[in-house]
């Protein structure tokens, strides 16, 4: 398992998310551009988006178990979701082995192969769109997307977080809900914005702390509902579609 939690080592995402979210020149404007139209419309209608109907994306940075949830979810076709690939910002990592033992189409698009974050967020952005996907699932993806990825999957994106928001945002959630003791923790499913986990809430699922826990048990056990739910979820907001009025994510 340590393999598998590397991503949440220091130097993963809290620098990347907070140095970002906080630093970006024009930030404020760019908030402003990018919320109005998450907020007032989440686009379901294929035909203006020319997204392919059930079609997913899945975007992961390590191990890769809840992109192993959808994968197994997706093998019952009335499920009605397919992914069409699975992306990542690093190379090596499970969550891609897993894609290709499931002859998934995956792809790796590098901070660091770009000149700014900027491009690579561009880049990103277009790599998915080549997939035309419907929703674009974050699984565990340890990178704050940007102005380009939110103007075109704004409002069709979502990500999963292990702590039940808005308390414990960023890559330290469980271990932020042991040292400040509280009895109940969980996780959050949203719709992305231009925030750290700040996104209009899809769904909750609320896990006990036990008195002996680790952070290693505790994001175990909240991971085992996290899949259930990012499953269950997806599922319903591709088949069904959903809405977003201000912070009220609406499945139809
Ligand atoms: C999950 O707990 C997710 O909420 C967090 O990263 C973890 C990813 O786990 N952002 P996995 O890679 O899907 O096993």
């Amino acid at each position: 398992m340590a393999d598998c939690r590397e991503w949440a080592t220091p130097g993963g995402r809290t620098g990347d998310l907070r140095g970002e979210a906080k630093g970006a020149p024009g930030m404020g404007r760019w908030t402003e551009q990018v919320r109005c139209p998450i907020s007032s419309l989440i686009v379901t209608n294929m035909a203006e988006t020319g997204s392919i109907t059930g079609s997913i994306v899945v975007l992961v940075s390590g191990c890769g178990t809840n992109l192993q949830a959808l994968i197994d979810a997706t093998a019952d076709p009335a499920y009605g979701v397919r992914i069409a690939a699975v992306g990542a910002d690093r190379d090596d990592i499970e969550g891609l082995n897993r894609a290709r033992r499931a002859g998934i189409p995956t792809f790796v698009c590098r901070v660091a192969d770009f000149t700014t974050r900027a491009d690579w967020d561009a880049a990103l952005a277009s790599q998915v769109a080549a997939y035309r996907p419907q929703l674009v699932v974050l699984a565990g993806f340890m990178k704050l997307t940007g102005e380009a990825f939110l103007r075109q999957f704004g409002g069709r994106s979502v990500n999963t977080h292990p702590a039940l928001s808005p308390s414990f945002p960023g890559v330290h959630g469980p271990k932020e809900a042991l040292d400040y003791g509280v009895k109940v923790t969980g996780c959050t499913l949203f719709v992305v914005d231009a925030g750290v986990d700040t996104g209009p809430i899809v769904a909750q699922s609320a896990v006990s702390v036990h008195a002996d826990d680790t952070v290693e048990t505790l994001h175990e056990r909240i991971k085992t509902v996290e899949r259930q739910m990012l499953v269950d979820y997806v599922g319903r907001m591709v088949r069904d579609g959903f809405s977003v009025t201000e912070r009220k994510v609406t499945i139809s």
